[in-house]
């Protein structure tokens, strides 16, 4: 793993139980996707940089055929504990997810500040990882983490800049006003866009 990647190290925040992004519970916007038919039951979805949230398990318990990624042991063998205690199971992967590959394509990502998390140089790597990852007609439920000042993670990911970064060639748009914003309420109430994009 390069300096770059290395430079914010996650493990220690979870070790030291310093993780200001974490939500007390499931993420409103994950539920209203559930509601909305986007999450059903034996769909294959991936959740790179799952760190310790609990929207893992509760897709898991929803029968949704699910992977979570992270960087961090102390996140994954978290998950892990979480799952036994509950009698669910999931593919944990601990490692860089930006290197992962599935033999079987995704029908849905689901991620919450990961995207805002990475250096933005590796945002492309992630784009590209992203397409491989999903079927055609594949999912990204996308959570755009709205933030003016650059500099050290979360990384403002403006709607400008996604549609850079995800371009119509390779991606199907919701209209940008049909995003809906959900304010982070630990993170002084910075709002993520939530929409679904679309893997040609
Ligand atoms: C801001 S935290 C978000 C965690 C979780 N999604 C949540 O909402 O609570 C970012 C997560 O991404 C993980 N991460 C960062 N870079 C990664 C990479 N290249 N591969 C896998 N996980 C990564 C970190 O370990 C951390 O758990």
């Amino acid at each position: 793993m390069d300096e770059e990647r290395s430079a914010f190290d996650w493990e220690t925040r979870f070790a030291a139980d310093d993780t200001p992004w974490e939500r007390a519970g499931l993420h409103p916007a994950m539920l209203a996707w559930v509601e909305a038919g986007e999450l059903q039951p034996g769909a294959r979805v991936i959740i790179p940089g799952c760190g310790r949230s609990p929207e893992l398990g509760f897709l898991a318990a929803n029968g949704l055929d699910v992977t979570g990624a992270d960087l961090s042991p102390t996140a994954i063998d978290f998950q892990r504990r979480q799952l036994d205690a509950t009698g669910h199971d999931a593919t944990l992967l601990k490692g860089d997810v930006l290197a992962h590959r599935p033999d079987t394509p995704y029908d849905r990502v689901y991620e919450q500040t990961f995207l805002c998390a990475i250096p933005p140089r590796l945002r492309v790597d992630y784009e590209r990882a992203l397409c491989d990852w999903l079927k055609p007609g594949g999912h990204l439920l996308a959570l755009f983490m709205q933030k003016d000042v650059a500099g050290g993670p979360p990384y403002g990911c403006a709607l400008p800049a996604m549609h850079q970064l995800f371009p119509e060639e390779r991606w199907f748009w919701p209209d940008d006003d049909a995003f809906i914003a959900w304010p982070h309420p630990s993170l002084k109430g910075k709002p993520e866009l939530a929409g679904v994009l679309v893997r040609r």
